[in-house]
């Protein structure tokens, strides 16, 4: 049975008064079926895993540097993070790869580290509009998968993210059919390199996914959960996004 998670990445939005939106989608959901994950700022991680001990929400960092420590100015590594109190870490997004310049490789260094330190890696991979207007779409989403996801990974802690760019905080969103052709694809992409343990991998959804859109996006085939930006800053529209899974 595959795991099906809601997870919030607060990208970089967010101060201490922000905690109290953690705090009460907590309590909304004191015993849920699914996991719900919350993924603050760096600065705000320690902070949020004191606020949410002892509720059924957990904590992520949004990146980690693929070294353990050493001399890398105003990067976190994913040993720190868990010393802070996360349990999952967001690799790959697309804003990390546009800003930062991350590579698949990059990536894939990444997620051996995150592993590593026992973290659950969150890889993310999508498409730009122009790829998707060529119709390369599959093509670039299992070059990312081969390049970003290293041999040998412990699949159990690992969840994968599709996130079309063109989609992410536009309000503009794929059909149904096309976010089910893509999970589709990345199912057997993943299952053809790492056979059949690739099956309980979730495989979440990400691009403007609201409390209105989250049933059906969530009824497609081979969506497990949904990686959401804007709607997860307030508990009021997390919540109704979580409670939709
Ligand atoms: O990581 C989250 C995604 O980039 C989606 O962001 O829900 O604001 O479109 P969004």
């Amino acid at each position: 049975m595959t795991r099906k998670l809601a997870a919030g990445n607060w990208k970089m939005n967010g101060v201490k008064a922000s905690l109290a939106e953690a705090k009460t989608l907590a309590d909304m959901f004191p015993t849920p079926t699914i996991d719900i994950l919350l993924c603050p700022p760096a600065t705000l991680v320690t902070a949020m895993a004191d606020v949410l001990t002892g509720t059924k929400v957990s904590v992520g960092g949004q990146d980690c540097h693929m070294n353990t420590s050493g001399a890398h100015t105003g990067d976190v590594s994913a040993q720190m993070l868990v010393d802070a109190g996360a349990d999952y870490v967001i690799l790959g997004h697309s804003e990390r790869r546009a800003d930062h310049g991350e590579t698949d490789a990059i990536v894939a260094a990444k997620t051996v580290a995150a592993l590593e330190a026992g973290l659950t890696a969150i890889v993310c991979v999508g498409e730009t509009l122009a790829q998707r207007e060529a119709g390369e779409t599959l093509d670039v989403i299992r070059a990312q998968l081969a390049g970003s996801l290293p041999d040998g990974i412990d699949l159990s802690r690992l969840v994968v993210a599709y996130e079309p760019v063109w989609a992410i905080g536009t309000g503009k969103v794929p059909t149904l059919e096309q976010i089910g052709e893509v999970h589709d694809d990345m199912r057997a992409t993943l299952t053809a390199r790492f056979g059949g343990g690739a099956d309980t991998v979730p495989l979440l959804y990400g691009g403007s996914v609201k409390p209105s859109n989250a049933a059906e996006i969530f009824a497609t085939s081979n969506v497990d959960g949904a990686l959401v930006g804007g709607a997860s800053l307030k508990a009021a529209d997390f919540s109704g996004i979580v409670s939709a899974l």
